[in-house]
């Protein structure tokens, strides 16, 4: 038997239902919110990721599903969406004749070379939001809240937003040697991963999960003290704007995020889910100011989010918040022999095309069948057809709930249906 690859799923029955459902509500409140959506190609150019995303990030160095194809381009599956809309953004010049920013939402598969676990997969989806052109605080407060007051909506109500400030340029290299200054005399007694890491990457040891308990790390000088007064007015801006939005928030000064493109703002969703593991996070983001430059575009501020939804989903699992949303259809439409079928098929049409949720007999069943069938598919309402009343241009509506039937005319039904859904 073939079997699929590790660390992917298939999606059916009542999963595909509950990803649906999160679907749709992701669609509505990016539209309430004034979001277009966005899609970019499945795989880049694997230079793209390597400039965006960095060298020598996790991501990058472990975690890429690297191709070439029949010409020998090297070519990368999508680890991640931000890379994508900014090359695209550039190469589509969506920044001309544009005074107001670029707001994108995207909600697709990612792929990542990571150990498959609970909420850790090598398909993985991720909803994520972007707005490229646009400097103002009042930006990163809005994509913060957006994601939080999405989850508040699908019930996830127990999130809190950690978030952090990495300054601008000056303020980060400032921090980097404070750092670098304090490690290296420590840096024997943490993991061979930040050891690497104190050449390449040093801020990434302050999120090390391997050393999070470490006394060195909890010593380690804090990144707001390096903060010069500018990257320090922003970020209260932010905060301000985030309490005006009655978003509950705590600042984490050990968020540096695992991409390299950020600067000011990061931000990470924590939720206390045991299945996810701890400290599992359910999205994060932040401002990535010079990527657009970095990739060949003009000077652009930009900021951004993504969450995991398989991580969401299972989070809804956890909390039972899918409970309501077992099958249920409005009608079920039976019949028995050919001439009843022809008028059923035109009925189901008819329904359908009213907007009421219908199935009918699809294989031909004996009557007993189709009860069951219509059972199986929670309808609320049974349209029963017989020759001998189509003939009068009757029909027989059953409500499988009260069993209550009653004799309509057909043309009468849909109307009928509708008061009685
Ligand atoms: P990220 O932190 O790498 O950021 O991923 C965002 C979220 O995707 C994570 O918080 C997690 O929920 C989910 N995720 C990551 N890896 C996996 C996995 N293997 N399985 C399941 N879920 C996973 C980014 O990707 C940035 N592009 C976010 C961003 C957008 N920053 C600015 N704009």
């Amino acid at each position: 038997m073939i079997t699929k690859p590790k660390g992917t799923t298939d999606l059916y029955g009542i999963e595909g239902k509950k990803w649906e459902y999160v679907n749709s509500m992701i669609r509505e409140f990016c539209e309430m919110y004034n979001y277009d959506y966005m899609r970019t190609p499945v795989f880049e150019s694997s230079e793209l990721y390597h400039r965006s995303v960095g060298e020598t990030s996790d991501i990058v160095t472990k975690e890429t599903y690297d191709f070439k194809d029949r010409h020998d381009r090297e070519l990368t599956l999508r680890p991640e969406g931000t890379a994508g809309i900014v090359r695209s953004y550039i190469e589509n010049k969506m920044y001309a004749n544009n005074s107001d920013p670029v707001k994108v939402y995207y909600n697709y598969p990612m792929y990542r070379y990571e150990r498959p676990q609970a909420g850790r997969m090598r398909e993985l989806t991720q909803f994520g939001l972007e707005v490229l052109g646009g400097d103002d605080p009042m930006l990163d407060a809005e994509i913060i809240s957006m994601p939080y007051r999405l989850f508040e909506e699908l019930g996830i109500d127990n999130v809190t937003v950690m978030i952090n400030s990495l300054g601008d340029k000056e303020s980060r290299d400032n921090y980097r040697k404070t750092l670098v200054e304090y490690l290296t005399p420590k840096i024997d007694t943490l993991c061979s991963d930040c050891q690497n890491r104190l050449k390449t990457n040093p801020l990434r040891i302050l999120d090390c999960k391997v050393d999070k308990d470490s006394e060195v790390l909890k010593n380690a000088p804090k990144i707001m003290d390096s903060l010069n007064d500018e990257s320090k007015a922003r970020f209260e801006k932010v905060l301000e704007y985030l309490r005006l939005m009655d978003i509950d928030y705590e600042i984490d000064q050990n968020i540096v995020r695992g991409l390299d493109y950020y600067d000011h703002t990061v931000f990470e969703y924590a939720v206390d889910i045991p299945e996810l593991g701890s400290g599992a996070t359910l999205g994060g983001g932040g401002r990535y100011n010079s990527l657009v430059e970095e990739l060949g575009g003009p000077a652009t501020s930009c900021v951004g989010f993504a969450a995991g939804l398989d991580r969401v989903v299972l989070a809804m699992d956890y909390l039972n918040l899918f409970d309501k949303l077992n099958k249920s259809i409005d009608c079920y439409v039976m019949y028995v022999n050919e001439e009843e079928k022809m008028k059923a098929i035109e009925i189901t049409q008819n329904l359908r095309l009213n907007g009421i949720v219908t199935e009918l007999n699809n294989t031909n069943k004996n009557l007993k069948a189709q009860f069951k069938s219509a059972d199986k598919y929670n309808a609320k309402q049974l349209v029963i057809l017989n020759s001998e009343d189509l003939f009068k241009g009757l029909v027989t509506v059953k409500d499988n709930i009260t069993k209550e039937e009653q004799k309509i005319d057909e043309y009468e039904l849909v109307d009928y249906l509708i008061s009685n859904l």
